[in-house]
């Protein structure tokens, strides 16, 4: 029995276990290094921990303690409803500091900061540390700020060499990655709803120092999910003008009847695809070379209009052909380049 043991199978086993560890290891390597490429703001700290680009090593969420002692507001860099942003100092690193602004909106603070813990990753802005007592909330703070300031980012010398249609069409990937993010979320199905305008929903938006977008704004993220007959609604007044989704309109408008809240119909994350033609070409600007760009998502944006939202493509499929125009357009340009 001994020797049957000690028999051509038991012999390989070690080396068979050690192939198939490093097949294993081999792939979680590349499993990893792809999440690395994901996460590039968020250096792959463990959950509530932080790491500024200035850190060296993550950090555990700054606490009350902390945040009374060590971070020093430095100037008022954003306000809003709901918060009032400073952009103040930690240990020598620049960081932001949300307060809430009026007590009446405790609720949405507390909504934003939860979401802000729960979709932690390289989309979302970095939480850096908050304080429920003194209702702040610090962040990651982005110097070129949010997305409306994009074309001042752009004329500045040193970021000339940046104001490319490819790395436009980077933007508006992200934001779409973004969008999809949300609508697939770890906590659930969210809408973007602080999205009633152009300028609201590029402010919602930070630009990083590497040229990429992350979400700073979760204040107004309600869930969808039609399984439980859970819908949504952007706030309890009436929107008006074509920037929003049709369905977000009151529905008898013409008819001279007054608005309702309790008889406006909820809607779903169909009305942030509706949006993103709009801001896409927001981000994409008035370069000459943008035009093939836009020719090129032309008819992906025609369905993200379609009026009934249920014919609108998903955040995914809109995504997948933004991907696409980008990989044959750089082909397109490298292979112009290898000719010349
Ligand atoms: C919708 O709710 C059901 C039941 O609670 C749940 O199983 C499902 O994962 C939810 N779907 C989404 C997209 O969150």
């Amino acid at each position: 029995m001994g020797q049957h043991s000690s028999g051509v199978f038991s012999h390989n086993a070690p080396g068979l276990a050690l192939c198939l560890a490093a097949l294993l290891l081999c792939a979680a390597v590349i499993y990893l290094s792809q999440d690395k490429q994901q996460r590039h703001t968020h250096a792959g700290c463990l959950p509530q921990h932080f790491k500024l680009t200035t850190m060296r090593n993550c950090t555990p969420w700054l606490q009350c303690s902390q945040i009374r002692a060590e971070v020093h507001k430095l100037k008022v860099i954003g306000q809003g409803a709901v918060k009032k942003v400073y952009l103040a100092e930690w240990t020598g690193h620049k960081v932001a500091l949300s307060k809430l602004a009026s007590l009446d909106y405790l609720e949405d603070f507390l909504h934003g900061l939860s979401m802000l813990q729960a979709l932690q990753g390289s989309l979302v802005v970095q939480l850096v540390g908050f304080c429920l007592e003194d209702y702040s909330i610090v962040t990651q703070h982005h110097p070129h700020g949010s997305l409306l300031n994009l074309e001042h980012v752009f004329r500045q010398q040193q970021y000339q060499q940046y104001n490319t249609w490819s790395l436009r069409l980077r933007l508006a990937t992200d934001y779409v990655t973004i969008l999809h993010y949300l609508h697939n979320s770890p906590a659930g199905r969210r809408v973007m709803c602080d999205s009633n305008s152009l300028e609201k929903t590029l402010s919602q938006f930070l630009l990083t120092n590497d040229f990429h977008v992350v979400v700073n704004d979760l204040d107004a993220l309600p869930e969808v999910n039609w399984s439980k007959g859970l819908l949504v609604k952007c706030g309890h007044r009436e929107l008006t003008g074509d920037f929003v989704a049709p369905e977000q309109l009151w529905p008898v408008r013409n008819d001279g009847t007054l608005f309702s809240d309790d008889s406006m119909p909820a809607y779903d994350e169909k009305t942030d695809i509706w949006k993103i033609p709009d801001v896409t070409q927001f981000i994409l600007g008035r370069a000459p070379e943008g035009e093939l760009v836009r020719f090129h998502l032309f008819q992906i944006h025609n369905d993200c209009k379609k009026e009934d939202p249920k014919l609108r493509p998903s955040a995914l499929d809109v995504l997948k052909v933004y991907r696409s125009v980008y990989r044959a357009m750089v082909q397109d340009a490298s292979g112009v380049r290898e000719m010349l």
